[in-house]
């Protein structure tokens, strides 16, 4: 399977201080953003990975992750020139699909909790419908609200509904088969003049073929693009960072465990100076 990073936006929510650094370049903790949905994706497994962005922004994340192939991945780039919608990263993306199953997950979104790998790899299996994974909140009307019955079969969506069906949140983590973006290029853009990814998931919903996977209790999951979730969000890494004395969202770590690079290219593909916390925890893999 293949997949969309979205990393675009204006990121008008934290201006200023995206003004001149685009959101999902920003640290959380002791990394940039975008590494988090990054890995999220590694641990999918997947490893064709598309970064959908500003053309302003592409230098920045083409010096940062380059080709992938320091962490095992293959990455390309395709620009998006105005925030026109989550939805119109599979248009953006159709050549890169060629007509195969996808991944999309928001540059913004973090993931965190016992048994994410095992889900994850059982939604990337995914080859007819879409999937989706909902996480409950106490502010459901922030997102997209997915409603369902006891068999997690779907029942309702809405884009940030003034009065919530339920308070399961539609993070932005999405499985489609080869149709999505056939079926975005014919959505009509919403009040706010957007291609909604809801709508998209209205359309697999309406056919019986929106599945859903709940995120637990245990596991914990943000969207950092307001200041306060940001904080909250390298907060949270801190923590857990501290406690255990293991990272969050290591590139070089997941691709080591997954077998996709050994200890010998990770070693040569190191700066020359390890002094950052990250880079040294890197270094400690190896030695
Ligand atoms: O975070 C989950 C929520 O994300 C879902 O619950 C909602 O259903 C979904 O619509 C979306 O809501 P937001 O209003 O939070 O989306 P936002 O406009 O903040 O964009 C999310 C990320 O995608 C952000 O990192 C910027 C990026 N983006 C967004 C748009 C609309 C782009 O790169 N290009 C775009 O055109």
């Amino acid at each position: 399977m293949k997949a969309i990073i979205l990393a675009g936006g204006n990121g008008t929510r934290l201006a200023p201080i995206t003004t001149a650094v685009n959101k999902h370049l920003l640290p959380v903790h002791d990394k940039p953003m975008i590494y988090y949905p990054l890995s999220v994706l590694m641990l999918a497994g997947i490893r064709d990975i598309l970064v959908v962005c500003r053309d302003c922004d592409l230098t920045a994340y083409q010096h940062l992750l380059g080709d992938g192939e320091r962490f095992g991945v293959a990455i390309s780039y395709a620009l998006q020139s105005e925030p026109k919608g989550i939805a119109e990263a599979l248009i953006i993306g159709e050549h890169f699909l060629a007509n195969g199953p996808c991944c999309l997950i928001l540059g913004d979104n973090f993931f965190f909790g016992e048994g994410l790998g095992p889900k994850l790899r059982e939604a990337a299996q995914l080859r007819v419908g879409a999937a989706v994974f909902a996480y409950q909140v106490a502010d459901p009307e922030r997102f997209g609200v997915i409603s369902f019955d006891e068999q997690l079969r779907a029942l309702t969506i809405a884009e940030k509904p003034r009065h919530p069906k339920s308070d399961w949140a539609v993070t932005g983590l999405y499985f489609f088969d080869h149709q999505a973006p056939e079926i975005a290029r014919h959505l009509r853009p919403s009040s706010r003049g957007e291609l909604e990814i809801t709508s998209l998931n209205r359309h697999y919903l309406t056919q019986n073929e929106l599945r859903v996977f709940l995120l637990g209790r245990g596991s914990a999951w943000l969207d950092m693009g307001t200041s306060a979730s940001l904080q909250e969000a390298g907060a949270f890494v801190q923590m857990i960072e501290q406690r255990q004395g293991l990272k969050i969202a290591c590139l070089e770590e997941i691709a080591l465990k997954n077998g996709w690079i050994d200890a010998d290219s990770l070693k040569r593909s190191l700066p020359t100076r390890c002094d950052s916390e990250y880079y040294r925890y890197v270094r400690q893999l190896v030695t």
